[in-house]
């Protein structure tokens, strides 16, 4: 008694020939199994991403990046870089703005002001 899935036929193929019926059963499957490797392979990346650098370009000479300044030479105010993407660095230039609408993060400056300023 032949087997009968979806109008599929169970009859032995021979050789390498692929019946049209095989053909709508492959070709999804197929695909599937190539977007679902991308997808996963894709969350993978970015899951690695996420525990990479913060630093992608200032001082990568250094094996550290380390700025000291003295409370007596700051001033009224400073303003200070904490996203790593100012072009002032260590001093914020408004780059974090950029940063946050192109990746939904929510990185600000640090700001040192004296009490009366
Ligand atoms: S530019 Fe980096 S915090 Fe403003």
């Amino acid at each position: 008694m032949p087997l009968r899935i979806s109008g599929l036929s169970a009859t032995p193929v021979s050789g390498c020939r692929l019946s049209k019926d095989h053909l709508t059963l492959v070709v999804p499957v197929a695909v599937a199994a190539v977007v679902g490797t991308y997808l996963i392979s894709r969350y993978y990346s970015r899951a690695s991403c996420s525990k990479g650098k913060v630093n992608l370009e200032q001082s990568k000479d250094t094996a550290k990046v380390v700025h000291s300044f003295d409370m007596e030479d700051i001033g009224k105010k400073a303003v200070y870089c904490r996203c790593w993407r100012s072009k002032k660095f260590p001093y914020c230039d408004g780059a974090h703005t950029k940063h946050n609408e192109e990746t939904g993060d929510n990185v600000g400056p640090l700001i040192i002001k004296r009490r009366d300023a």
